[in-house]
């Protein structure tokens, strides 16, 4: 095998998602503040991309430092199996009610957040009696980096080391759209079919990014789409899992994204902005009669799984206090579509931008360039160049770029980041 040599700014890091023989140097991040992060050196970048899509309510948010550290002083761990405190059950309150599933379980991440909801779905039929094989997920779905995440999954460059050891998953395509998009309903009718054939086999449970798929490219899909998948899972008796770790609190223009389309999953699971993006934390939620379905004198009903951190003190008071500024001002998540859209129209008849798309503060579009489309597409690494000579942190999905501001972003501040994309659309 080749050898390299791995260009890295610490001899003992490693970092994400990165080939260290080809990448750029990392840049030293000192402080952040509102939608601004301050670089050693070099001026400040606007962080348009939330810091991997989990910065809620900006860098240095004085309500989220202050929850933070008032209850670091209180009560900073405890293990949360004979004992409970305070600002877990506040949250599981608080989220019970807004997303109408009763019971919260606690894990770390987003990633942990799904496998605890494929677990939970798949042990429930275990425990009815009747087990069931088969998971249908989507075409281009992205639900993190552990193995059962891996599996339902798109299969991709990502996952092929591992494939041999990825459960099995039933598929059905990602009916994406676009503004003028002509063909939408003949391809949603044509997933839908799919979808049916699929429900015709015992299945466990069908998962879905609701309205959006992050990874796969910022791909979107109608409400009536995910109404209907709803309905047809519901009325197959099978168990929707919809996993909004991108999408919940308020990205995509309402609390959550089923909220948007109108649906009720059994079970969903949540993290990035769960604690505004300061503290990493999951949360998976499921109904009342998905939990009673573990609850018995039998000690092979139980959901055996936990996690050392579950439910710690820090990422709870952090949730709290992200529900708190949400629900102190809703229309900065409810009005950031419209302010997308006035830059939107001004790219529409741009040469080198199609299938521009948009759902609440997450704003998208294809560069119309050569090369395969997909993550590897070099337009991508050109237009976060040139973006960060603008001032502005963008990190393109290939060919897809996106915007996906946190809610301190002002409005001088968008137009900085429209005005960073024209400039590299203008070198391109
Ligand atoms: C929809 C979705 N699910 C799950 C995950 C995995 O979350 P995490 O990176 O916190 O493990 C992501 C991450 O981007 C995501 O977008």
């Amino acid at each position: 095998m080749a050898s390299f040599e791995a260009r890295s700014r610490h001899p003992n890091l490693w970092p994400p998602f990165t080939q260290l023989a080809t990448a750029a140097l990392p840049q030293r991040i000192v402080s952040g503040k509102g939608s601004l992060l301050y670089r050693e050196h070099g001026e400040p970048l606007i962080d348009a991309i939330s810091s991997w899509w989990v910065t809620l309510h900006g860098h240095g948010h004085p309500v989220m430092a202050a929850a933070i550290a008032e209850q670091a002083h209180r009560l900073e761990q405890v293990i949360f199996a004979d004992f409970t405190h305070e600002p877990a059950e506040r949250l599981g309150e608080r989220l019970s009610v807004i997303t109408g599933l009763e019971r919260l379980f606690f894990s770390d991440n987003g990633s942990t957040a799904v496998e605890v909801a494929l677990k939970i779905a798949c042990q429930w039929w275990h425990n009815q009696g009747q087990p069931r094989q088969q998971i249908i997920a989507f075409d281009g779905a992205y639900h993190g980096d552990t193995f059962g995440a891996m599996a339902v999954g798109e299969r991709n460059l990502f996952s092929e080391p591992f494939e041999q050891k990825l459960f099995p998953v039933a598929r059905v395509p990602w009916p994406s759209t676009w503004w003028g998009d002509e063909a939408v309903v003949e391809k949603e009718d044509a997933a839908l079919q799919v979808l049916d054939q699929l429900l015709e086999t015992p299945t466990a449970a069908v998962i879905l990014e609701p309205l959006l798929q992050g990874a796969g490219g910022m791909a979107m899909v109608r409400p009536e789409f995910v109404r209907a998948v709803a309905q047809r899972v519901q009325d197959s008796n099978v168990l929707l899992i919809a996993d909004e770790v991108l999408t919940g609190f308020g990205r995509t223009g309402d609390w959550f994204a089923c909220h948007r389309a109108g649906i009720q999953p059994d079970l969903m699971a949540l993290s990035k902005g769960l604690t505004g993006g300061c503290l990493p934390m999951g949360v998976t939620m499921a109904s009342e009669r998905i939990f009673q379905g573990f609850v018995g004198q039998d000690p092979a009903l139980t959901l055996w799984h936990g996690h050392s951190f579950t439910a710690n003190p820090l990422g709870c008071a952090a949730a709290n206090a992200s529900l708190d500024l949400l629900e102190a001002n809703p229309e900065a998540f409810r009005g950031f579509e419209q302010r997308h859209k006035q830059h939107l129209q001004r790219l529409l008849n741009h040469p080198r931008v199609g299938r521009i798309r948009l759902t609440g503060t997450v704003a998208a579009f294809d560069l119309n360039v050569e090369g395969t489309a997909g993550y590897l597409n070099p337009a991508g690494p050109t237009v976060k160049r040139i973006a960060m000579e603008h001032g502005v942190f963008l990190r393109p999905l290939g060919q897809v770029v996106y915007l996906l501001p946190p809610l301190s972003t002002s409005d001088q501040q968008l137009e900085q980041c429209y005005g960073a994309i024209e400039a590299a659309l203008a070198k391109l």
